[in-house]
């Protein structure tokens, strides 16, 4: 039997479609623990007020598992697994990026507005973070593709 951490090594990063209650009066988007995602939501956080050309992230995470949303405006999230890199372009507020541990992740290319929400497994801790690309990579090499 794999554990639960076993099991978000086998999953790999893609775009969860949130569910939309359309609205005349607006639209409204919801997020539940374990549904929508596969892992019981956490913490939040959001990043905002980017200046233009600036990139956030750099790092991968040992433990953590999160969902990313653009709830307003756009940006790119640049992932990798140690062997591939893929982009995604993030711009719709009922559209998801799960990005389970072990994979690496830039977000750059923020728009003017733009905030990412983050939905995430654990509890802030430094420990968690792998922040060197290449010691990331000299681990992650070992695993399977996941991109
Ligand atoms: P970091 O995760 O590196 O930012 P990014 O979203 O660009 O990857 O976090 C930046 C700083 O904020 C770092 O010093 C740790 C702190 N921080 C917290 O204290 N609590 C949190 O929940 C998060 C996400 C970050």
């Amino acid at each position: 039997m794999m554990n639960e951490l076993e099991t978000l090594y086998t999953l790999r990063p893609q775009l969860v479609q949130l569910p939309k209650i359309h609205d005349p009066r607006g639209n409204l988007t919801f997020v539940q623990s374990g549904k929508e995602v596969p892992f019981a939501i956490r913490r939040a956080y959001w990043i905002y007020d980017v200046p233009a050309g600036e990139e956030r992230g750099g790092h991968s995470h040992r433990e953590m598992a999160q969902l990313l949303v653009a709830v307003g405006g756009s940006f790119n999230v640049n992932i990798s697994d140690g062997h591939n890199w893929r982009t995604y372009t993030l711009n719709r507020p009922f559209e998801g990026l799960f990005i389970p541990p072990g994979i690496w992740r830039t977000l750059d290319n923020f728009s003017s507005g733009a905030v990412c929400l983050s939905l995430v497994s654990n509890d802030y801790t430094e420990d968690d973070y792998i922040r060197d690309y290449e010691k990331f990579r000299a681990e992650a090499i070992s695993r399977k593709p996941r991109i």
